[in-house]
């Protein structure tokens, strides 16, 4: 199996890059493991699925790091080269985990709403690999295909004994709210709680991402992206998912739309796009200047 990482990152500390050949390693066997456990899986139909195994290799993810910023940082440079579902599902996973903290949900359901998070494209096995690498754009029959992997998805899990918040996540996590979403054109009273937050963890996820055509979004334009499409995802839901990811960010040094070096001081409950940044030794609420966004988070 060929895996690519992408440059390390000279600009840290040397510790650091130490950090980053560990968890290059770990997350590899991790992603390994996820693979083979669900090519197994879609095969043997008489094999149940080791949730615990995935869920033990998940937590240890991140327990890697005290630091969730750090976390995410070395999740996005490794890369295997050319299928991105494995990495962005435990992405998705780790999201989940945090947002089943920030929610204060008991336990069991942070441990249902991160496989959820982790097995929510295992529909993708199910389509041609060729057009799920595909960098370029795709056609209208090839997009079609890839709009079958939620129900194709919902289908190998569905022959096996999991809570059935975790096979709903895999039908519906392409549902939006304002019924604008596939498969099923959904409205936000028929999705499953779950599906809703793992459909924020993915979009987020997806466009945080570096792609082969494009550069990964800054998470808070990735954040007014969100609020832009406010009416396709549950309210409460992405109000806790941003203030809870945007906090990740105080006390990292920013660089903003007017060329200058600022640092986040806290977020901003009312516009998480637009943080509170100590600028020019003045604290500024970038709410109040609507000229200057946060374009890179350093
Ligand atoms: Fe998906």
């Amino acid at each position: 199996m060929e895996w690519k990482f992408l440059p390390e990152d000279k600009s840290g500390p040397a510790r650091k890059s130490r950090d980053y050949r560990l968890f290059n390693e770990r997350v590899i066997k991790s992603a390994q493991l996820l693979e083979k456990s669900l090519s197994e899986y879609i095969v043997r139909e008489d094999e149940d699925l080791n949730t615990n195994k995935l869920l033990k290799e998940t937590r240890e993810i991140i327990a890697l790091s005290d630091d969730p910023v750090h976390t995410f940082r070395m999740l996005r440079r490794v890369r295997r080269y050319d299928d991105l579902t494995y990495i962005h599902s435990l992405n998705v996973a780790i999201l989940c985990h945090e947002f089943a903290n920030w929610m204060h949900m008991p336990e069991e359901e942070q441990d249902i709403l991160t496989l959820a998070g982790l097995l929510h494209d295992v529909g993708k096995m199910g389509i041609p690999g060729k057009i799920i690498k595909k960098a370029g754009l795709l056609t209208d029959e090839e997009y079609e295909l890839i709009k079958q992997h939620p129900q194709k998805g919902y289908d190998f899990l569905k022959k096996h004994p999991l809570d059935e918040r975790i096979m709903n996540a895999a039908l519906m996590h392409h549902e939006r709210c304002d019924g604008s979403g596939y498969p099923q054109g959904l409205k936000a009273d028929e999705i499953d709680d779950f599906a809703k937050i793992v459909a924020i963890a993915d979009y987020y996820d997806a466009l945080t991402s570096a792609r082969v055509y494009r550069e990964p979004h800054c998470p808070f334009e990735v954040f007014r992206m969100l609020q832009q499409e406010r009416d396709k995802f549950d309210s409460t839901y992405l109000a806790v998912f941003m203030e809870g990811v945007a906090s990740f960010y105080i006390g990292c040094e920013v660089v903003l739309s007017n060329q200058k070096r600022a640092r986040m001081v806290d977020t901003n409950p009312t516009d998480q796009s637009n943080p509170i940044v100590k600028m020019d030794g003045l604290i500024v609420n970038l709410a109040m200047a609507p000229d200057v966004d946060v374009k890179e988070i350093c």
